[in-house]
């Protein structure tokens, strides 16, 4: 099967940061590939602006060497790396200055294509550079800004930013990254649950045991630690990536597919969710043979490298279904995966020893993405009635022929979604806030406890304490192999 590729309209995107990591390493080889698939239209121009100066050429020759680096099959094509490069251009700019906003404009204003501004800076910068592209007029009702997390520390910090955005942009006009939500897997969940009749008559409470989300790593925070140790696992991951990934399962059928319906849906599972109680969090800190107290250099360190919870969602579909969340990084496996644990039937019609079976739904964001049942069968061959679990395997590649698939990155997808101008995949600004509601009082309760992480091994599948959660309910995690 064929994906088709559809172009999206000419556009002009600036990208601030565009020397730093996360542009090289994700946004500029993503879009070559757009680029290279015929999405990206041949006329639209990629702005790299960066506060030290360099020409043009310079910079090309990094991009050229970061998507070798980056993208090593798609680069092979010379021609087309070469046609991209020409699209290429870099910009000096001063975001708390004026160096550089006039020649942008003139760059800019030169064209009547969609304009888009990726803020792929510190947040700090966020304020200055909406204001500077206000003043200099670089900004119309046609502007798209993106932003990308961290999107503030607390519910404080984050409505302080978006009040800060809303004094330049409309709320239609900035879309706030999640690039978990730019998954496939993810995206196909909403696939499954709304365009199968199989599953949604039994995806509530009455059928649904348990659901778990685990997101572990084998990396540990590499070169970030000051960023990371000022965060954590839980501002780090939980409050965005594991959140979304929850709204997307427990949410109501949207209307709609458009982007207010679905999020406005989220928005109420975020709000429907009970205060954490301390028994039900378990916080980690990777040590052995990498050791994270070592790796953020403060021996008495108090952040977390690995968080587990219990979240219960109070409404009329999950009142009594726990949903269990963890993550961690230096963990056995990297594995991102939702599992669906449905109840047992509630009477078995088969000897005791046929033992006791469930219905398990998972949904594997990474990697081999798919979805698997699990279901129940007769043991094939003699001897009676003995009963075996056997999974109903769905591998993406497998079922769609890999090689004609189009493996579409999470940024790729949401950039081409912000030329699209579709903000279905992307954060509102009261998404974020109530997301930060609910994590900031269990933040404060370890502050306020001198709450310590308990160490776990490296390769391990986090501490004890995790475990327990689970045990107390008579439950299991899954496996992170
Ligand atoms: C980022 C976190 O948002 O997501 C990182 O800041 C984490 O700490 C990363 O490693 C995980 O993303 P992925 O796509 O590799 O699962």
């Amino acid at each position: 099967m064929v994906s088709r590729v559809i172009p999206v309209d000419p556009f002009d995107l600036v990208i601030f940061g565009g020397t730093g990591d996360l542009a090289q390493r994700k946004i500029l080889p993503g879009l070559f590939r757009r680029f290279r698939a015929g999405q990206m239209p041949p006329q639209a121009r990629i702005i790299a602006a960066a506060r030290t100066a360099q020409e043009s050429a310079a910079f090309r020759a990094q991009t050229r060497a970061a998507i070798q680096e980056h993208s090593p099959t798609e680069a092979r094509d010379t021609g087309a790396l070469d046609r991209f490069l020409q699209r290429v251009h870099f910009q000096q700019i001063d975001a708390l200055g004026d160096t550089g906003w006039r020649a942008l404009r003139d760059l800019l204003t030169a064209s009547d294509r969609i304009e888009a501004y990726y803020f792929s800076v510190s947040p700090d910068l966020f304020g200055a550079l909406a204001e500077r592209l206000q003043n200099h007029g670089l900004a119309g009702p046609q502007t798209r800004v993106v932003v990308e997390k961290p999107f503030g520390r607390d519910q404080a910090t984050a409505r302080a930013l978006n009040a800060t955005l809303a004094q330049y942009f409309d709320e239609s006009q900035i879309y706030r990254i999640d690039h978990y939500l730019g998954k496939e897997t993810v995206q196909n969940l909403m696939a499954v649950r709304f365009g199968n009749m199989l599953f949604e008559p039994l995806w509530n409470a009455q059928y649904v045991d348990h659901i778990q989300i685990t997101v572990a790593e084998t990396v540990g925070i590499g070169g970030r630690a000051g960023y990371y140790d000022a965060a954590g696992a839980m501002r780090d991951m939980m409050q965005n990536h594991l959140m979304q990934l929850l709204c997307l399962i427990a949410m109501e059928p949207p209307s709609r597919f458009d982007p207010d319906a679905v999020r406005d849906e989220k928005l109420k599972v975020i709000r429907a969710l009970d205060p954490v109680k301390p028994h039900h969090i378990a916080r980690g800190q990777y040590s052995g043979l990498a050791d994270y107290r070592s790796e953020v250099g403060d021996p008495r360190s108090k952040t977390e490298s690995f968080v587990a919870l219990r979240a219960n969602i109070s409404n009329w579909r999950w009142s009594g279904t726990p949903f269990y969340l963890r993550t961690g990084k230096r963990m056995g496996a990297r594995l991102s995966e939702i599992t669906v644990v449905f109840k047992d039937t509630p009477h078995s019609i088969f000897e005791e020893d046929a033992g006791r079976h469930r219905n398990v739904l998972s949904i594997r964001l990474q990697p081999n993405e798919g979805i698997t049942l699990g279901v129940t069968i007769k043991e094939p061959g003699p001897g009676g009635m003995r009963l075996i679990d056997v999974p109903l395997d769905m591998t993406f590649a497998e079922a769609l022929g890999d090689e004609e698939v189009d493996h579409v990155d999470a940024y790729e997808r949401l950039i081409m979604d912000v030329i699209r101008g579709n903000q279905t995949l992307f954060m509102r600004g009261d998404e974020v806030e109530a997301a930060w509601a609910w994590v900031d009082p269990i933040i404060e309760g370890w502050t306020k406890r001198g709450d310590v992480p308990k160490p776990y091994e490296c390769g391990s599948s986090g501490p004890g304490d995790a475990d327990q959660i689970m045990q107390r309910d008579g439950r299991a995690w899954r496996k992170v192999s």
